[in-house]
């Protein structure tokens, strides 16, 4: 129970780098450190790598957690809109060129790839080698945030972009949080060492090391083969939940209302009409005991109003089917009074 080294236990480290490495990737142990959760590593990469007003550019939606983490240290964001197919390519090139003619300087691309949170969506290979071609070009690196990546039910999984570019300009970001316990706390970066070595003197200042008790708890959990195991009763689960709540959105929403049908990950997004804004609807939604999390808080530009994401991992059957049923009830209302 002493303090461990910053880079993290290196039983784990070696047993995290021999699971992606049978997944072809290519690692040793110097391209991977722990983290006190995904979460951690987002702060330091934006505590390393961003002075005040550079640009960090991330989807349109994008998770909270990266969008606050980037603002903090001054940086300015923005949002590049998704199609079904993820980030489009053609207007992060646009939006690049004309960053680069204001003569702004752009630092990072925040993507999450796989079941995008809050979208759900996988971004192809192809389009994935095309923004690493274009970081390439504009001299930018990639936080490629994946903790969704493993919790897929159907479909094959695309590369990691970490695979797709051995030139180091990738950080990818995985976590235990979505397939082990998020209580927990413990992550890992994936990187050219000259990278991590950045953050791992950040991450000295911030706490030292990441809790050697609960990373030996890790790591004898996969030694005994428990993550595969559990991770395979999880996706069951959460499949199961997901389709039904699919069946639940197809029995009871309004026409007009669209959702994802993710093939992972824990949530589906739903677009209402235009005319609707989430954020009247949640209050109503909420004294019949049903939360969602407005759209619009994943927006760095103030739009998305008329979404909302849902979580389909955490309920049973049962507060599924009630769940959606009141949150349709109060759609329909909304819709009416307009
Ligand atoms: C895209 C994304 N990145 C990072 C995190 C934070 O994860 P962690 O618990 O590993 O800090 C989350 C948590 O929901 C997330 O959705």
């Amino acid at each position: 129970l002493q303090y461990g080294t910053t880079e993290g236990d290196p039983s784990l480290r070696k047993m995290l780098v021999e699971r992606h490495n049978r997944q072809g990737l290519n690692l040793s142990i110097e391209n991977l450190i722990i983290v006190t959760g995904s979460q951690q590593a987002i702060d330091l990469i934006a505590k390393v790598f961003l002075n005040p007003d550079d640009y960090v550019i991330c989807g349109l939606p994008s998770y909270l957690g990266g969008i606050n983490a980037f603002t903090v240290y001054g940086a300015k964001l923005k949002g590049i809109p998704l199609d079904e197919q993820g980030m489009i390519v053609e207007e992060l090139e646009d939006t690049l060129i004309t960053l680069r003619e204001l003569g702004r300087k752009v630092k990072l691309l925040y993507l999450i790839p796989d079941f995008q949170n809050p979208a759900g969506i996988t971004l192809p290979n192809s389009r994935r080698e095309k923004i690493i071609q274009l970081a390439k070009k504009y001299d930018i690196l990639i936080i490629e945030d994946s903790p969704y990546r493993e919790v897929r039910f159907e479909g094959e999984p695309q590369k990691l972009m970490q695979e797709l570019d051995p030139s180091g300009r990738v950080i990818t970001l995985c976590s235990f949080s979505k397939i082990l316990a998020p209580g927990f706390r413990v992550g890992w970066v994936i990187g050219h060492p000259a990278i991590l070595d950045k953050l791992v003197m950040a991450k000295q200042t911030a706490d030292i090391c990441t809790s050697t008790f609960v990373q030996k708890v890790i790591a004898r959990y996969m030694e005994k083969g428990l993550l595969e195991q559990n991770l395979k009763k999880t996706i069951d689960l959460y499949r199961e939940r997901r389709t039904f709540m699919l069946q639940c959105f197809k029995k009871y929403m309004p026409e007009a209302v669209r959702w994802t049908e993710p093939q992972g990950g824990l949530f589906l997004f739903v677009t209402l009409p235009q005319t609707i804004n989430a954020n009247d609807i949640f209050n109503k939604a909420i004294e019949r005991n049903v939360a969602f999390v407005t759209g619009s808080t994943f927006f760095c530009n103030d739009t998305g109003r008329n979404t909302m994401r849902i979580n389909f991992s955490y309920s049973n059957p049962d507060e599924i089917d009630t769940g959606v049923k009141r949150l349709a009830e109060v759609i329909c209302e909304e819709l009416a009074s307009k």
